[in-house]
């Protein structure tokens, strides 16, 4: 089966998601079958109205007139079912550009949550890339399984999702990259450094700042990583019309951290880091006087 163009051109055929926007925006998501119906409290819509013709029309239910259009995939992952939190399209997309995953490539991600993350990972990895996804909960696996296939209109050909600590089940070698949204990063680096081919890229996603610190450390204490990047993003929207063009005035204002970092090859040190960190940043007292010259590998486990 092929989940790319194919599912989303062309005229709207049986297994096809449909999403109904009403005036109001506010939006249902179908799965169009022959025969069937979709009711709301305004009326009734038959899905052979739908099927067989194009997307971008407009159907009416009792008085109401609903815009009809495949959804996009950031429309769908903030409607579909929960398990946990998920990664929002802003940050999904930093992921897969940051990331640089690429058409074909082997990717490990862990954890699975919703599969929010996973959808978008494996329409960058395409049918013939491969995405090898860990999840410790069977639950949100099993929730993660059910959005995936719903998306893509069934198993896709390049995911296979295993149950269990990531830690402890990852066995692949000369892995692309590797996507990690959990609670504790760090407790994975071994089994990440022994999974990435030199020049492979790890990317972290993280939601506070302990937790950032401790996952930006971490690599530079391993030895096998080289000096991490971290940044976050803020998308704001704005209200156009007319002469009132102005920032809205809501905005997510805080999602998560990202950090990225690339696999050095065995046996190499790290460089030394040009731009040395400032007095205070590991506890020691900071001082007017200018910082020594580091001639060592900069390593925070050491003296
Ligand atoms: C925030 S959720 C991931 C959300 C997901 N990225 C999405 O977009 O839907 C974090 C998930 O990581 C899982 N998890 C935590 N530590 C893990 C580990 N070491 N190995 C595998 N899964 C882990 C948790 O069970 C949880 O489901």
């Amino acid at each position: 089966m092929t989940t790319g163009a194919a599912r989303r051109r062309g005229p709207l055929a049986v297994g096809d998601q449909v999403q109904l926007t009403d005036p109001k925006g506010r939006m249902h998501t179908i799965t169009l079958e022959a025969g069937k119906q979709f009711h709301t409290h305004k009326g009734i819509l038959e899905h052979d109205t739908l099927l067989g013709g194009p997307e971008g029309v407009v159907v009416r239910i009792g008085t109401t007139e609903y815009l009809a259009l495949r959804p996009l995939l950031s429309d769908y992952v903030l409607s579909m079912k929960r398990g946990a939190q998920v990664v929002y399209p802003k940050d999904a997309g930093q992921v897969v550009q940051m990331a640089d995953v690429f058409p074909g490539a082997h990717v490990v991600e862990a954890g699975v949550g919703s599969g929010a993350l996973s959808m978008s990972l494996l329409r960058a990895v395409g049918d013939t890339g491969r995405l090898s996804s860990y999840e410790r909960r069977q639950d949100f696996a099993d929730i993660a399984r059910d959005n995936v296939e719903r998306f893509f209109g069934g198993p896709h050909p390049a995911w296979s999702i295993t149950v269990g600590s990531l830690q402890d089940e990852l066995v692949e070698t000369d892995v692309d990259r590797v996507v990690l949204d959990m609670l504790a990063p760090w407790e994975t680096l071994d089994a990440v450094a022994g999974c990435l081919r030199p020049g492979g890229l790890l990317c972290c996603y993280v939601a506070t700042t302990t937790q950032l610190s401790v996952t930006v450390e971490a690599p530079r204490a391993h030895g096998s990583f080289t000096e991490p990047s971290s940044w976050e993003s803020m998308v704001r929207g704005w209200h156009v019309e007319g002469l009132a063009v102005r920032p809205d005035h809501r905005m997510v204002g805080h999602t998560g951290f990202l950090l990225t970092t690339r696999r050095l090859a065995d046996g190499v040190e790290p460089p030394v880091r040009r731009r040395r960190p400032s007095k205070g940043a590991y506890g020691e007292p900071a001082t007017e006087s200018a910082p020594e010259e580091r001639t060592e590998p900069f390593r925070p486990d050491l003296p």
